[in-house]
């Protein structure tokens, strides 16, 4: 292994990135979550891995902070010191708190992040009331922040755009696997960018309009942001049919029980050929899901998912190159980009 040139920096490692971020986020996120009625509070916590049942601090693992991040790297883009990004930070963290409490009751998903989902821990109506309480005190947070009025533009926006997403997932569930109400690619694509896509370009865009960016620096952010969601949802799908559930945390072949639309199922059915068919028959009739992961390979739906994620993360690297950016910022949110894909794909 030859030692790096001293002309170039090293690349800076993503962890490091998301852990000085999130570490710079945390009181301002601790003081709002500090605010809620107590026992909302308490189930608040309890989701970002904060505390148990009952409120003894334990330290769960939590999300990634990957929205938090982008929220600051976004600031930081446009040339602001990182804590002009983090009244955005902790607005898209809430929303992401919220959409997931939500998520969770829609999915039946009893567990998250390895632990009980909120729902479960504490019952559905109190997750529902969590929810909107997260929700509340997001725009509240960004309402009350200098540029803030603008951000709740943005995140009423991105919100809007998450619901629209939520409800194809769901009513893409109910729809068959062959003939003309089939589930097309390019309708997933819109899926992803709506349900993923949008909160991850507005924590970017946020970051940067409270950090004083030129629109152009938001809009390219917000569109890399929506690219990234589609990536990293091709991604999780190839992984709940691929992966390891000891590395993801994720059951394995959850998606497909769930008659849930994924990429590779989409790829995989439009292919000609009788792998197509034979997938078709297996899924309508919920067949052995090891079985249907092995069809969807053979019609190449890996193949094609993997691909389309490639092309998603090139259009994350163009619209991030076409306008200027702080320096230390475009190497920080590539490291992210990488991590969140996966460097090798
Ligand atoms: C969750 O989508 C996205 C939102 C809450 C908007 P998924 O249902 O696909 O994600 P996981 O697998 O539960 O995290
Ligand atoms: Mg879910
Ligand atoms: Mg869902």
């Amino acid at each position: 292994m030859t030692a790096p040139s001293p002309a170039v920096p090293a690349a800076p490692a993503a962890a490091d990135v998301l852990d000085r971020c999130r570490s710079l986020v945390r009181p301002a996120l601790a003081e709002a979550v500090g605010r809620l009625h107590p026992w909302v509070g308490e189930m608040a916590s309890y989701a970002l891995g904060w505390c148990e049942v009952g409120g003894a601090p334990v330290a769960a693992p939590g999300g990634k902070g990957v929205r938090q991040a982008l929220a600051v790297l976004g600031a930081e883009a446009a040339g602001a010191p990182g804590r002009a990004g983090v009244a955005a930070a902790v607005a898209v963290e809430l929303v992401h708190t919220f959409s997931l409490l939500h998520d969770d009751i829609m999915d039946g998903d009893a567990t998250r992040r390895r632990r009980p989902a909120v729902w479960k821990a504490y019952g559905t109506g109190p997750a529902v009331l969590a929810g909107d309480a997260l929700f509340a005190l997001a725009v509240e947070t960004l309402a009350a922040a200098p540029g803030g009025a603008a951000g709740v533009r943005l995140l009423s926006a991105a919100l809007a755009d998450l619901v629209r997403g939520q409800a194809d997932d769901l009513l893409f569930a109910a729809r068959p696997y062959l003939g003309p109400d089939r589930v097309r690619p390019e309708a997933y694509r819109a899926l992803a960018v709506h349900k993923t896509g949008s909160l991850l370009g507005c924590a970017a865009a946020l970051g940067a309009v409270l950090g004083g960016a030129p629109a152009a620096t938001a809009d390219a952010l917000d569109r890399a942001g929506r690219h990234l969601g589609v990536a990293f949802q091709i991604v999780d799908d190839v992984l709940g049919l691929w992966g390891d559930p000891a590395v993801t945390g994720k059951p394995v072949h959850a998606d497909l029980r769930e008659r849930k639309k994924t990429f590779p199922v989409l790829a995989a059915l439009d292919s000609p050929g009788p792998a197509a068919r034979r997938l078709a028959a297996l899924l309508e009739s919920a067949g052995d899901p090891a079985e249907a992961a092995a069809l969807i390979e053979a019609a190449g739906g890996r193949t094609a998912a993997l691909a389309e994620a490639r092309r998603q993360v090139a259009a994350v690297r163009a619209a991030l190159a076409a306008v200027p950016m702080a320096a230390p910022a475009a190497a920080e949110l590539e490291a992210v980009l990488d991590y969140l894909v996966g460097r090798d794909l």
